[in-house]
């Protein structure tokens, strides 16, 4: 007997229109990726039974759109992926980019290896730990974040892991701007650094999606790629996972 009250398991809607626009080739895995949220992402608490009906365009175009701040080949971090937003669905759309899904829950990293499997995505790799434990062990060109911290520690826990040039990209609500200007000198005094607001994917998802980008100015933080390995000496490095 059936209770009528919606059961995880229930397929997604089926991709808007604008789908097609924003996944180009990459819609079959797109689609892929919505069922396995609506089926094991719901029956594993990963999402809310709630979200399902609003997957396309409250979760995956959302995220997706920040693509177009992501130049060819870039290398990103997304801290907190939890179910994989932002991070899995800017890898499956972007297989030229290299992503890293950083987690510290087991029951989201086991989740998460299984969508990379799945989706079979082999520029995607799923890191199980805290940003901040990452810090003088990963360095990158970008930081993507959804719904992880607020801005002060969240750049607190993503500065550190930026190449000179590179930018946290968080997702954040409408109160954008007010966030910005509240956070900006105690995140300046993390790391020289410029930052703006700014809505992407116009036209393709309403409202655009809102990303708070704090670019990193200076070194100081991480050495120059390919140096990153310690020649013997004082070790400053943590521990290992
Ligand atoms: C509210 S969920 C958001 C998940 C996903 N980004 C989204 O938008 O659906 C916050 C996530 O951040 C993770 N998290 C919390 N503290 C963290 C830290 N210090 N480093 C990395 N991830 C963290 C949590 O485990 C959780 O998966």
């Amino acid at each position: 007997m059936t209770s009528g009250v919606e059961e995880p398991g229930a397929a997604p809607p089926a991709p808007p229109a604008q789908a097609e626009a924003v996944f180009g080739d990459s819609l079959p895995k797109a689609r892929r990726y919505a069922e396995l949220l609506a089926d094991d992402g719901v029956r594993r608490g990963l999402i809310g039974p709630r979200e399902v009906p609003r997957l396309w365009e409250r979760h995956l175009i959302n995220c997706a759109v920040v693509e177009e701040l992501l130049p060819e080949g870039a290398e990103v971090v997304d801290i907190g992926s939890g179910a994989g937003l932002p991070g899995l669905v800017l890898g499956l759309l972007r297989p030229d980019i290299r992503m890293v899904l950083l987690e510290p829950l087991l029951r989201r990293t086991v989740f998460l290896d299984e969508a990379v499997g799945l989706l079979e995505l082999p520029n995607v790799e799923v890191r199980r730990g805290r940003a901040e434990e990452a810090h003088g062990d990963l360095y990158t060109d970008f930081v993507t974040a959804r719904a992880v911290a607020p801005l002060p520690r969240l750049a607190g826990w993503a500065l550190p892991l930026l190449r000179k040039g590179g930018s946290l990209l968080a997702l954040k609500g409408e109160q954008a701007e007010a966030e910005l200007a509240a956070a900006e000198q105690d995140v300046s005094k993390l790391r020289p650094s410029v930052s703006d607001v700014i809505r992407v994917g116009r036209g393709k998802v309403d409202p655009a999606t809102t990303v708070v980008r704090v670019t990193v100015t200076s070194d100081g933080g991480p050495p120059p790629p390919g140096s990153q390995k310690k020649r013997g000496g004082k070790k400053k490095r943590g521990r290992k996972r």
